[in-house]
């Protein structure tokens, strides 16, 4: 089980600490948001971004790319220190190219789609892809709520992923706390991306891994 805190709810005055105490609390991965104003409203970061955050940890970094085109990137963010590049299906209409080149580049493949976008538009590249991501919320923002609908998709994926003996990963996204993410474990993902129920936890960034950990493996109930 994997949990990935997204950047995009901490307090940016002090990224780098924050990172680092995601680290220490045991986070596996580190989500973070890449946004164009163009495939989403809203406008996040670029490879300076993941560059300055390569330089304070050794977590994988799972970069999230919400923008059109995002083939003209790839090389940028890989130089940045990506490790793994999450593409949307609906900014890409030559798939398998960007798939390819993101493995050309060393880089794990990730492939995410919008709460719109059925399942079965992505059945077809369960095998080259090394990350499923079907979107809990519509992209672009952090807090909000978490569409029950995402369930069954994620069941279908992972009985996909089962049946064909593959390894890729089903990552959730979006209005994951420990509730949710529960139901999304018990449908078939294994990777959990939190902003708000991380970075804005009362108790602290560490408390809200804890939290989401502890009930991810049942501990807490
Ligand atoms: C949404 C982003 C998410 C977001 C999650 O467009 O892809 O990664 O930061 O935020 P929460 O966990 O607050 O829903
Ligand atoms: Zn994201």
């Amino acid at each position: 089980m994997i949990i990935a805190p997204s950047i995009w709810s901490a307090d940016l005055t002090k990224l780098g600490e924050q990172v680092s105490e995601c680290e220490a609390a045991g986070a596996d991965w580190l989500h973070i948001d890449v946004m164009d104003g163009q495939f989403v409203p809203n406008i996040s970061v670029g490879p300076v971004v993941v560059e300055a955050i390569r330089r304070v940890t050794t977590l994988p970094l799972d970069v999230h790319l919400m923008i059109v085109q995002p083939e003209r990137y790839l090389s940028a963010f890989a130089d940045a220190g990506a490790d793994h590049l999450t593409v949307h299906i609906e900014a890409c209409p030559d798939l398998p190219a960007v798939l390819q080149k993101i493995k050309g580049l060393g880089k794990k493949a990730g492939v995410a789609f919008n709460p719109e976008t059925p399942a079965s538009a992505i059945e077809a590249y369960l095998a080259e892809a090394d990350i499923v991501l079907p979107m809990s919320v519509h992209p672009g923002f952090s807090g909000q709520k978490f569409i029950p609908e995402t369930l069954p998709k994620i069941q279908q994926l992972r009985a996909w992923i089962d049946a064909r003996g593959l390894k890729t990963e089903i990552e959730v996204d979006g209005g994951i706390d420990g509730e949710t993410g529960t139901q999304a474990h018990a449908a078939g993902a294994s990777a959990f991306v939190a902003a708000s129920a991380i970075f804005k936890h009362r108790d602290g960034i560490a408390a809200g891994i804890h939290t989401l950990a502890n009930k991810l493996n049942g501990i807490d109930k």
